[in-house]
């Protein structure tokens, strides 16, 4: 496995690949757990080689708290993808990718990056397409892995990659949860103790809430949701809307021809933890 800072020697790395050699790209921030390396290990099975990067993008974090504490764990990152599929790592500075100018380009999603994680994190998603285009840019992947942990994020790049006609193909990837069904993210380690106990409940309350759409409106569903967590001790709703997969745009009720995702995000104190589920 090669380790690469420079955007230059990444590049010459790429560029001495043998013509028609398929990249697979999974871009990170680190603090890598099986979710991430399941990504890997699918662009394997589908590219000549794998790119990792990892990069904790400061232009796509809305509060500067959640920046500063974002886990940093490089050598055990380097670890677990030496003993993954991974071929190639690519971990720059913010300096090497922003030179001294740390902004977001402004994005147009059509809309998207109005909904759910736009409405509550202020200039996220054009932080978002501005570090996933610079690194397409670099690593020119033939394909690029993301998880529908994010699933908002996914639609957002796909939408950067027709409007901007970027020659990837984008993958989505399922959620990896833990046993008891916590998804996995790089923020569970912040939880405390008795946070991390109780954290199943989320996935648990998006499950009940799949059994309920269908029988019920979606405004019976979000109203249901809200009151599970209002007495809860530990949690604080933020939001949970169902959504139209395509426009992400809530919807009331169901149509048999579209599909349908629930969305939640909750504190546990001062760490965020989103989740979704397909209808
Ligand atoms: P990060 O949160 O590190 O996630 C990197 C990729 O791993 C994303 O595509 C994310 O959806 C996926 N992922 C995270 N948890 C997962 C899980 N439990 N199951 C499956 N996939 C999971 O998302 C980002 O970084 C950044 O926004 C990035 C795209 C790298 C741009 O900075």
């Amino acid at each position: 496995m090669l380790v690469f800072s420079k955007i230059i020697s990444v590049q010459q790395e790429i560029a001495s690949l043998k013509n028609g050699t398929t990249i697979g790209f999974v871009p990170t921030m680190g603090a890598l757990h099986e979710g991430h390396l399941s990504l890997v290990e699918r662009a394997k099975k589908e590219n000549d080689i794998v790119v990792v990067s990892i990069f904790v993008n400061p232009t796509q974090f809305d509060n500067a708290d959640d920046l500063i504490n974002y886990p940093k764990t490089i050598d055990k990152d380097l670890a677990l993808l030496e003993s993954s599929y991974c071929d190639i790592v690519f971990t720059p500075t913010p300096q090497e990718i922003y030179n001294n100018d740390i902004q977001s380009q402004s994005y147009d999603f059509d809309g998207l990056e109005l909904q759910m994680e736009g409405k509550f994190r202020d200039g996220h998603f054009n932080g978002v397409g501005t570090i996933v285009e610079r690194l397409f840019e670099i690593v020119k992947p033939s394909k690029a892995y993301f998880g529908e942990k994010d699933f908002q994020q996914i639609q957002i790049v796909r939408k950067m990659v027709e409007k901007r006609n970027l020659p990837v193909k984008i993958i989505a990837c399922p959620i990896h949860r833990e046993k008891d069904g916590l998804a996995m993210s790089s923020r569970n380690v912040r939880l405390t103790k008795e946070q991390r106990a109780a954290a199943p409940f989320i996935y648990k309350t998006l499950k009940k809430a799949k059994a309920k759409f269908g029988i019920k409106n979606a405004s019976e569903v979000v109203k249901w949701v809200g009151n599970e967590f209002k007495n809860h001790p530990l949690f604080n709703l933020e939001y949970f809307e169902i959504a139209d997969e395509d426009t992400l745009l809530s919807v009331e009720t169901k149509n048999p021809t579209k599909k349908y995702r629930a969305f939640i995000a909750v504190f546990a104190g001062k760490i965020r933890l989103i989740d979704n589920i397909s209808l």
